[in-house]
This record gives C-alpha cells, sequence and structure tokens, in this order.
C-alpha cells in the first residue's frame, strides 16, 4: 500500500471550496484501493510556534539527536509518507499562517532534511506532494503568488522530486460560477493524480 498523508488546513472546514476540491481527489484515489490515507486535520492539532521554551526545547533535543520525542512526530509522519497532499486556500497572497505553523513544526534538521559540507539535502521519502487550493481572484500567472511558489521551493529542500499545483482560481470575482470553476478544477486535479 502507498502511504498518502492528507493534509488539511482548509480553515472554514464544511464551508471551504478548497475541501470539496480536496475531496473529490480523495475519493477518486481511495476509490482505487492503493492508497493508506492519513488524513491530518490541522485546525484540531495542538501546533505551536517556535517561540521560548518550545524553540529551547527543540535546540536541547536536536543537540542530543534525541528524535524519538513526541514533539517530533508531525515530522516523521511527513518525511515517512509515500505521497502527500497539502489542501490550503489563498490567503494574503500565501495559505494560512496555521500551514506556516506546521511547516516550521515538520522541518526538523536530521528528519525532514540534512546538512553536510555540500550543504542541505532532503531526507522526505515522498515521491510526490500535490498542493490543492483555491483563491479569490486569479493569480494564475501573477508573480504575486506565494503559497503555492513556497511550497514547491519546499519539496525540493525536503527531497521531493515532483510537486504539482492545481488551483481554482477567481472563485469571488463573480465573472464564473463557483461550481463552474470548481468543477474544472476537480477535472484537473483528477488528471492530474491518474498517475499518483
Ligand atoms: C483571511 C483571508 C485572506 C484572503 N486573502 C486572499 C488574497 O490575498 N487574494 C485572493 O485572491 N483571495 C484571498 N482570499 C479569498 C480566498 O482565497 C477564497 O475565498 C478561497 O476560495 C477561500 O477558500 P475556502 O473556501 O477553501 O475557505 C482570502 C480569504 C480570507 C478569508
Amino acid at each position: 500500500m502507498v502511504r498518502l498523508l492528507y493534509i488539511d488546513c482548509c480553515i472554514r472546514r464544511e464551508l471551504s471550496r478548497t475541501r470539496i476540491l480536496a475531496e473529490a481527489v480523495l475519493a477518486a484515489l481511495q476509490a482505487k484501493g492503493a492508497y493508506q490515507v492519513e488524513r491530518l486535520c490541522l485546525m484540531d492539532e495542538p501546533l505551536m510556534p517556535l517561540s521560548e521554551g518550545f524553540f529551547d526545547q527543540r535546540e536541547s533535543l536536536l543537540a542530543e539527536h534525541d528524535y524519538l520525542h513526541p514533539r517530533f512526530r508531525y515530522a516523521h509522519q511527513f518525511s515517512q509518507a509515500d505521497r502527500v497532499i497539502v489542501a490550503a486556500p489563498f490567503w494574503d497572497l500565501s495559505f494560512p499562517a496555521l500551514l506556516r505553523l506546521y511547516i516550521e513544526n515538520i522541518s526538523v534538521e536530521g528528519i525532514t532534511f540534512g546538512v553536510d559540507e555540500r550543504g542541505p539535502h532532503g531526507l522526505c521519502r515522498a515521491e510526490r506532494l500535490l498542493f490543492l487550493t483555491t483563491r479569490g481572484g486569479d493569480y494564475r500567472h501573477s508573480r504575486l503568488e506565494m503559497g503555492a511558489r513556497y511550497l514547491e521551493a519546499l519539496c525540493e529542500f525536503w527531497g521531493i522530486p515532483r510537486f504539482d499545483v492545481v488551483a481554482a482560481d477567481g472563485l469571488d470575482l463573480g465573472r464564473e460560477e463557483v461550481k463552474t470553476i470548481l468543477d474544472r478544477a476537480i477535472e484537473e486535479a483528477l488528471t492530474s493524480v491518474e498517475d499518483f
């Protein structure tokens, strides 16, 4: 079985259009029967920023190479996944801070990446990461879009060779029906995961 980690950062939960896109993709993948899906809903997790004692604790644990501490469970789970799907809406030209908080917690030297005399190298097992997002405006060809571009760079950092993004753009512009845009994105995403 392929271990698929689904990271849900759809803050509006049941109201989220991003989640509709993600659930369509997950349903298609689950129907194949080849994936063991682990769902991680970030809104339900006690994620903390690296600050004060929480930061100091991490420095001490890493100095002792104590990678088995429970606080590193997110990093281990991420680094052991064969495939990753991240779903998050477009917020403030990027994605919600909650996803950034998760990234901060999983970027652990010795678990998701390593550093040697040549510089950093990724330690993650996943072959692919698919990012699913929806945007109020149309940022398909905009240099202002920072969410997908940042995640793509992180994939390179973590050693994940293939990054794909499927975005439903212009949901709040009123130019097209929301359903029309979402259906198109779902179709694109389903094509993208045919060989996932
Ligand atoms: C806090 C917040 C910030 C947002 N920032 C942007 C933005 O910078 N650009 C944009 O085009 N839309 C922005 N939007 C609109 C969302 O991208 C859009 O409504 C998206 O479809 C929301 O996804 P959801 O339905 O999954 O929650 C923002 C929405 C919220 C609530």
